[in-house]
């Protein structure tokens, strides 16, 4: 809290303000009631972390905060919209940036998705009933749950790699106009794919299908942004070789490639037949989540947090730490998702394996056995990825106490002079 009271946070904060340029009263505003959202962000997490443990929970996926953190979520969140598009309302310029309308997008979408999946009806201070029953109820998590997926961790990071991929690159982004068919075009098709996490369930055969079909067609917008990033790199290849942080952001967009790629394939009726409540799926989470979201945001930390301190964009501490960092997130990665793909397949087919009289041919536990080496190599590649993390708290601890150590210098220099 100490961070954000007055008096710390306002260098941090004046620093933002000149750093954007901006006409400073309004925005200054602004800023300051960014305050809100982080504050309100992180006391949603100590309740969560309170509730959850004791039982409090609404049991619907990815919503599972009862009805007075979900009323809390909506405040942070208007607040954050206000931030957000009252700084589009006083931007210098008249063009918006692409990067901005995925913000835009992530930022209503959410809280559309938030708003209508937690309609519920109080019983007590926390219990809470969902006003929607059964079927309805399935198909309304799952429109909530598969958007959290396309428009939190895809148009948000999308945004952000729209951003920091030219910047780190030195480069304009490869098509601006395919950069803005990538736009209307996910967020037109994302919203109709949910129903291929209730594939095989008391959901209409119907919708099922358009369910599988509106992922098939979801392939092209996700690979027409993947393929946007990457040749924002055509004519600058050779900075992969030297740039670490260029590596973390392009490496994230392989991963992004490789995840969209696969959803549509896991949301064909007969794939999704094998690979549901397999490994299959949390090999597919992870190379979305660690190897997509969390490189492109490892990425962008590496290239702002310098500029945040006043030095020049990914001017971190070491950059060879930087790099032993790449390395471990992507070998971590890599070891964690092919042990689940691994442990997906073999599951799937073990659990439909039937015997010429037709008795299963393994029991659940036969299965659960096979499957501890992919779990030891799972664990092998999340600590690697871990490690990673731990380097990149060293090589930022280092970086701020340099920038302070030579404010400190420079101002005990004055003080002499
Ligand atoms: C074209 C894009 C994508 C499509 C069509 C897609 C499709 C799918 C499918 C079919 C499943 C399995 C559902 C099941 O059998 O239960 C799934 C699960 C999941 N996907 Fe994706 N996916 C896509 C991209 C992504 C990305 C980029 C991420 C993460 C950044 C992601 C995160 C998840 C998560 C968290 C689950 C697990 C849901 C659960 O709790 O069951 N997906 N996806």
């Amino acid at each position: 809290m100490r961070l954000f009271s007055h008096s710390a946070a306002a260098p941090f904060l004046h620093r933002l303000t000149t750093l954007y340029n901006a006409p400073a009263k309004p925005v200054y505003f602004l800023i300051h009631l960014l305050c809100l959202p982080f504050g309100g962000w992180q006391a949603v997490i100590v309740a969560a972390a309170i509730t959850l443990p004791l039982g409090l929970t609404s049991s619907k996926e990815y919503a599972e905060l009862e009805w007075p953190i979900d009323i809390l979520i909506t405040i942070v969140w208007v607040c954050y919209a206000i931030v957000f598009f009252g700084t589009i309302a006083k931007r210098s310029q008249p063009h918006i940036y692409v990067a901005n309308w995925f913000f835009g997008a992530f930022i209503i979408t959410i809280a559309i998705l938030h708003v209508i999946n937690s309609l519920a009806i109080p019983v007590t201070m926390f219990k809470s009933y969902s006003i929607y029953a059964g079927t309805i109820d399935a198909m309304v998590q799952w429109w909530y749950g598969h958007n959290a997926v396309g428009f939190f961790l895809t148009a948000g990071f999308l945004g952000i790699m729209y951003y920091f991929v030219p910047k780190q690159a030195e480069r304009p982004v490869y098509s601006y106009r395919l950069s803005i068919v990538h736009f209307w075009s996910l967020i037109s098709i994302y919203v109709w794919a949910g129903a291929h996490h209730l594939h095989y369930s008391a959901l209409p055969d119907w919708a099922q299908s358009a369910g599988m079909v509106m992922s098939l067609i979801l392939l092209a917008p996700s690979w027409g942004g993947m393929i946007n990033g990457m040749m924002t790199l055509s004519g600058a290849w050779h900075k992969l070789r030297t740039d670490p942080i260029l590596r973390f952001l392009i490496v994230s967009l392989s991963f992004y490639g490789m995840s969209t790629f696969e959803g549509p394939m896991m949301a064909i009726k007969t794939v999704n037949a094998l690979s549901h409540n397999t490994d299959w799926t949390i090999g597919h989470v992870h190379s979305g989540a660690l190897g997509w979201v969390a490189m492109v945001s490892i990425g962008a930390i590496y290239n702002l947090l310098p500029v945040v301190l006043g030095k020049k964009q990914g001017d971190m501490h070491s950059i060879k730490l930087i790099n032993i960092h790449f390395w471990l997130a992507t070998i971590g990665t890599v070891l964690y998702i092919a042990a689940m793909w691994v442990n997906g397949i073999m599951q799937g087919l073990m659990w439909r394996a039937v015997n010429a009289d037709g008795t299963l041919t393994y029991s659940f536990v036969e299965s659960l056995e096979a499957s501890y080496p992919g779990y030891a190599i799972r664990a092998l590649g999340g600590a690697i990825f871990l490690a990673g993390m731990f380097l990149m708290a060293y090589n930022t601890y280092k970086t701020v106490k340099n920038v302070s150590d030579e404010q400190q210098e420079a101002a005990n220099n004055s003080a002499q002079a």
